[in-house]
């Protein structure tokens, strides 16, 4: 795969849909880019992916659910690959706020003036009811960008993890269990330092106190923006992340390094 590519959604479990994307790093192999939709009573979009896919993420959505039902776009937060499709889809589904946070909304407003009465301002700690469950904001044990948050599913059992437990992988999967576990954790350990490069500086113990509350937390399933659905993986992801403090820092390509690459034939995904 040398271009992003979006692929056919498919279901996490019978109320979680799954629209998945994959996004090529040269060297290091691709990187899937998940969105979510929960079919709650109140529905929620979870992230809305790749921006130079966003005509595919329009159509798949659309397949998913009535853009006028959705009530909620969970924000995990605004980096490109989490933005893609933001804009279209608050002109199609009128009814929908969006649940960020302050900073999140901040964020926003830097790219165009985000209307106020869309958004809902929600903090690490605090829930919301979505109609027939309560979700819970999390703030993951490893982000790249001070807005995150994920949240927890109190009906479903499922964490919504944001980039924290992503993978760089060598092909597409539907499921985490399908890559060998040399290679998951290679690819989380690659891609955990590589986004939260701070890990290697921070006091070991309070990692520790945020790896056990998600611990705590027992999810059934793992749902991350980086990673294919995780059933019954939470012990084992977890072990993986707690590893990386104590990891190689990630050094990432050089000019000189680069033009050996370019000269190997590793083409620009995005041109
Ligand atoms: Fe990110
Ligand atoms: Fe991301």
């Amino acid at each position: 795969m040398d271009m992003p590519a979006i692929f056919d959604h498919y279901p996490a479990t019978p109320e979680v849909e799954v629209l998945p994307s994959y996004f090529p790093i040269p060297g290091f192999g691709i990187l899937p880019v998940n969105a979510f939709v929960l079919k709650s009573a109140e529905p929620v979009l979870v992230d809305t992916g790749l921006w130079a896919l966003s005509d595919g993420f329009m159509d798949r959505l659309s397949s998913v659910i009535d853009l006028g039902d959705l009530r909620w776009l969970w924000l995990t937060h605004n980096d490109q690959d989490h933005i893609g499709s933001l804009h279209r889809i608050i002109e199609a589904a009128p009814g929908l706020k969006v649940i960020t946070t302050f900073l999140g909304l901040g964020k926003m407003s830097l790219f165009r003036p985000f209307p106020l009465d869309r958004v809902f301002l929600l903090n690490p700690g605090q829930s919301i009811d979505v109609g027939d469950r309560k979700l819970t904001s999390i703030r993951p044990p490893t982000y790249d960008a001070p807005e995150t948050t994920g949240f927890y599913d109190h009906k479903s059992g499922i964490l919504f993890s944001s980039d924290c437990f992503g993978a760089l992988m060598s092909k597409p999967a539907v499921n985490a269990a399908e890559i060998s576990s040399g290679d998951l954790r290679d690819g989380l350990v690659t891609w955990t330092k590589a986004d939260s490069p701070w890990l290697h500086m921070i006091d070991r113990d309070l990692f520790t106190k945020t790896i056990n509350y998600v611990r705590g937390l027992s999810p059934m399933i793992i749902l991350s923006s980086h990673l294919p659905a995780a059933h019954g993986m939470t012990d084992t992801l977890l072990q993986y992340v707690s590893a990386v403090p104590e990891e190689k820092p990630f050094i990432a390509p050089d000019q000189q390094a680069f033009m050996s690459m370019l000269k190997m034939g590793a083409g620009n995904p995005v041109t």
